[in-house]
């Protein structure tokens, strides 16, 4: 039986960079057997947490009725979670990161799960990634049980596609290949 698998991509761009990393990572990871889903955040209606904590007083139910709910649950179902984004000024994109906050209405639930990183970016430099790759570990940190199993940093990468035929792809293939 293979794992629960869920990419969760969050650069605007489809097609670009890191989405297309995701795509091997998915590819990789499916045939290895793997149940993978892959959900480009940007295309769900993801509201910002608003810090009402109307959660707690709900159950863990969130005050905004949008596609949080389903993700959330999905994020509690798996047993892998793979983390994507541009590097965006040293940080995370803002639909990961909305993301990310309104997990927060059953934050505890999502546990025991193991890690993948994938970051791209315009600048030649790994350095550059280490803020984004600690707003994931800043994350991570938060979930007990967490792993972290891989990072995939594709840097020197501006426009979207720029990451096809780079040595990134295939790794990202062999990190999804590799999950078992
Ligand atoms: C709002 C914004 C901020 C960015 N900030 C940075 C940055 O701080 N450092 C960097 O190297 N690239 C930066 N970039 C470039 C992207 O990280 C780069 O184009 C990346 O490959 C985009 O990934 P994607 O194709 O998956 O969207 C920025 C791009 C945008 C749109």
């Amino acid at each position: 039986m293979g794992k629960k698998v869920l990419v969760l991509s969050g650069s605007p761009r489809k097609g670009g960079n890191s989405d297309l990393l995701c795509d091997e990572f998915a590819k990789g990871a499916e045939e290895a057997g793997n149940d993978v889903a892959k959900i480009r955040v940007s295309e769900k209606k993801i509201g910002y947490c608003s810090a009402c904590y109307y959660c707690v007083k709900s159950g863990g139910v969130c005050a905004k009725n949008d596609d949080m709910a389903e993700i959330l649950q999905q994020m509690i179902d798996s047993d892998i979670i793979v983390l994507s984004s541009p590097v965006y000024f040293y940080s995370i994109d803002a639909q990961l990161k909305a993301l990310i906050d309104r997990t927060v209405a059953r934050w505890t639930e999502v546990k025991d799960k193991e890690f993948y990183y994938i970051i791209t970016c315009a600048d030649e430099e790994k350095e550059s990634q280490e803020t984004t790759l600690a707003c994931f570990r800043g994350y991570a940190d938060c979930v007990e049980g967490a792993k972290e199993m891989g990072v995939i940093y594709g840097t020197g990468v501006y426009e979207a596609g720029e990451i096809k035929g780079r040595p990134e792809m295939r790794q990202a293939y062999e990190m999804g290949l590799s999950v078992k």
